[in-house]
């Protein structure tokens, strides 16, 4: 089985990927390590503690990230996250508190540790801003080519971004540490909304998840109910909302999900520039070999069917 840990801001989406890795038989999580984004880090922690207390996995250890970009001082959750994810992260549902505490080792020294210990076997998906990878890239910058695969949910290569017409709301929360990743670690893939945008659930789904009668389906389906709702009061989409998060786990594990491009990838972090925060093509480096997997299409009736078999 893969070896993985996630890294999550969680999030609605965020919990949706934790859900399938946990119920993914081919999955060992090792762990989780606690982003900012769609709402404070140290709430996505305790929102991680929680969900896996719901999903029967005591077992996986969370730890702390980072709880902002280190080229600002602080981190405020924008008013778009909370309509879409709720003021907690997770749609406004109360969980039930886990037993557990959120581990005293730091996530990135975590992260710099399984690196070593696991190299090829270890799959890294973070689906919140790559703050965490890259402060460990600067730490250590041999797991640049140790972790075998590092698939990140984030940025849009062939369609507008969705914080502005050219950023992606990951990328958007620390361009810089997204371009460091982008030109330093090795086996790259990126799920950005070239295709999460594509994969859509709707309430006819996650009434599957209510009727199931248990505990864990009800409060899924009245997160993702919550996150529907807001992607049609805020006209993002009225067909569905999109699995960005879960895809990315999707992937991880079985690449087919996905048509790909290899490319050269960097982000744009001139706050002068109305391209501020856009994942693009590396012109500097169009001769060398890429590192970069650039998901540009998606099997998505395929993705949405197991998706639903999994949970
Ligand atoms: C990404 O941003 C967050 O709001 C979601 O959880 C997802 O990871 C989509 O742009
Ligand atoms: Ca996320």
């Amino acid at each position: 089985s893969t070896k993985m840990i996630l890294d999550l801001d969680t999030g609605v989406d965020d919990a949706l990927a934790l859900a399938l890795a946990v119920c993914d038989p081919r999955v060992d999580l090792i762990g989780v390590i606690a982003s900012y984004g769609n709402t404070l880090m140290k709430t996505a922690a305790q929102n991680t503690l929680d969900l896996l207390h719901l999903l029967h996995a005591d077992e996986v250890p969370v730890y702390l990230g980072e709880s902002h970009a280190s080229t600002v001082n602080d981190f405020e959750v924008m008013p778009i996250s909370k309509a879409i994810h709720g003021d907690n992260g997770v749609g406004n549902i109360l969980l039930e508190k886990s037993p557990r505490s959120i581990e005293k080792e730091s996530g990135i020294q975590f992260l710099i540790n399984m690196a070593h210990q696991y190299q090829d076997e270890l799959v890294y998906v973070p689906t919140g801003p790559l703050t965490n990878l890259a402060k460990a890239l600067q730490i250590d910058p041999k797991i640049a080519k140790l972790i075998g695969n590092t698939t990140l949910m984030g940025g849009a290569l062939t369609v507008p971004g969705n914080v502005t017409p050219f950023t992606e709301a990951n990328i958007n929360q620390d361009p810089q540490a997204a371009d460091q990743v982008f030109t330093a670690q090795e086996h790259l893939t990126m799920v950005g909304l070239d295709v999460t945008l594509r994969t859509l659930l709707t309430k006819e789904h996650t009434k599957k998840w209510r009727d199931l009668g248990t505990k864990a389906g009800q409060t899924y389906a009245d997160l993702m109910d919550y996150y529907i709702d807001a992607y049609d009061n805020l006209g993002i989409d009225h067909r569905g909302a999109a699995l960005h998060d879960p895809l990315a786990v999707a992937v991880a594990i079985d690449p087919s999900y996905v048509m790909t491009v290899s490319l050269n990838m960097r982000v744009t972090y001139d706050q002068k520039t109305k391209d501020y925060g856009r994942t693009i093509g590396d012109r500097e480096r169009l001769l060398e070999p890429t590192t970069t997997k650039v998901a540009v299409g998606v099997k998505s009736e395929r993705f949405v069917h197991d998706f639903m078999d999994f949970m």
